[in-house]
């Protein structure tokens, strides 16, 4: 497999007269071709200042890009026609039909007639192609703006948050859009900050924290470094669970309590958990590991899952949490 996009040490600072704001750390990411591939991060992470540099739309203040083998910014005018991407949600004119809005698109980029309903057909807009942009939903206008990134046919499509505003009829439309145009041959990127859906379509994931990232591979690689140290623990009827808990929590473990079960979050050495309890006669009905997601890789390695008594704030990337567990 070759690399299609290569991103080393990225660096970018964004100063105002009031603030300087690091946006990208040394931050890399590497994407082979024909995948589909995730570029998840919580919001502020740095994903749109990622895209933009990497398309020459604002200036890195060190690292190096390639796309397609070639050096960016510095090559970019030679490989711009081969990628497709929608950066910022683009406007489109109401009044114009989806057809005229593209063939003006085609006109002015030199792109045979032809593709506007091939790529209309693409993505599901044929029967629709014919209606004026303002009457159509917000799922309509995200597959016009993928048609008009696919008109000249690149082989690398980048998509900032292509789910966002789409409800799960729409999200799942895409996911099939994207699937296909993978196995046509097109290389995917597309940045999310929400997993649920992503996680299905993609052949491999970078996951990006405040400016840096903090995980990189095949789906499947990523879950298998992050095997879960969550144990669900029940104990016999009639026993105090609150009182137990404090028992586990003073020895350093990190336990959420449910209505009826408890769960332990650093548990990497589960025997630790039935042995302070039987040491004061509170016995273990069951403990079973809970099975890691992505989705929880992904909160664990950015820092975004909910803590109690603080709100989340938009724009907040906390410190990557340290490894390991307790009682070991
Ligand atoms: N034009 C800008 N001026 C100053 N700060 C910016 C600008 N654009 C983005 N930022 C800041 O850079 C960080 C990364 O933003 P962004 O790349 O948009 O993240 P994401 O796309 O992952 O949500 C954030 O802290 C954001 O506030
Ligand atoms: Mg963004």
């Amino acid at each position: 497999m070759s690399a299609v996009l290569e991103i080393s040490g990225l660096q970018k600072t964004y100063r105002s007269r009031k603030r300087v704001r690091r946006a990208l750390d040394g931050f890399d990411m590497v994407v082979e071709a024909g995948q589909v591939h995730g570029f998840l991060g919580p919001n502020g992470s740095g994903k749109t200042t990622t895209l933009r540099t990497l398309l020459g739309l604002i200036k890195p203040n060190g690292g190096r890009m390639s796309i397609l083998g070639q050096e960016v910014p510095r090559h970019l005018p030679e490989v711009a026609g081969q990628v497709g991407a929608i950066v910022e949600s683009p406007q489109f004119f109401g009044n114009f039909t989806a057809r005229d809005t593209l063939s003006l698109l085609a006109d002015a980029g030199g792109v045979r007639p032809e593709r506007v309903m091939a790529v209309l057909e693409l993505v599901g807009l044929r029967d629709r192609a014919k209606e004026r942009v303002k009457t159509y939903s917000l799922g309509m206008k995200q597959r016009l703006a993928v048609a008009s990134a696919l008109l000249k046919e690149p082989k690398l499509l980048i998509l900032d948050e292509p789910a966002n505003g789409l409800d799960p009829g729409g999200i799942r439309e895409m996911r099939t859009l994207m699937r296909d145009l993978a196995e046509s041959g097109m290389t995917v990127v597309l940045s999310s900050h929400i997993l649920g859906e992503i996680q299905l379509i993609c052949d491999s994931v970078t996951i990006i924290s405040a400016g840096r990232r903090v995980a990189a591979g095949s789906v499947s690689s990523v879950l298998a470094q992050h095997a879960s140290t969550t144990v669900k623990v029940r104990l016999e009827p009639g026993v105090d669970m609150y009182a137990a808990t404090e028992l586990l929590r003073a020895a350093g473990a990190q336990v959420t309590l449910e209505r009826d079960h408890f769960t332990v979050g650093n548990a990497s050495n589960p025997a630790q958990i039935t042995r302070i309890l039987a040491e004061r006669q509170v016995y273990v009905t069951e403990l079973t590991p809970v099975a890691v997601d992505l989705e929880s890789v992904f909160l664990e390695l950015t820092g975004t899952a909910p803590v109690d008594g603080q709100n989340r704030q938009v724009d907040q990337s906390a410190p990557v949490p340290a490894a390991g567990g307790w009682g070991q």
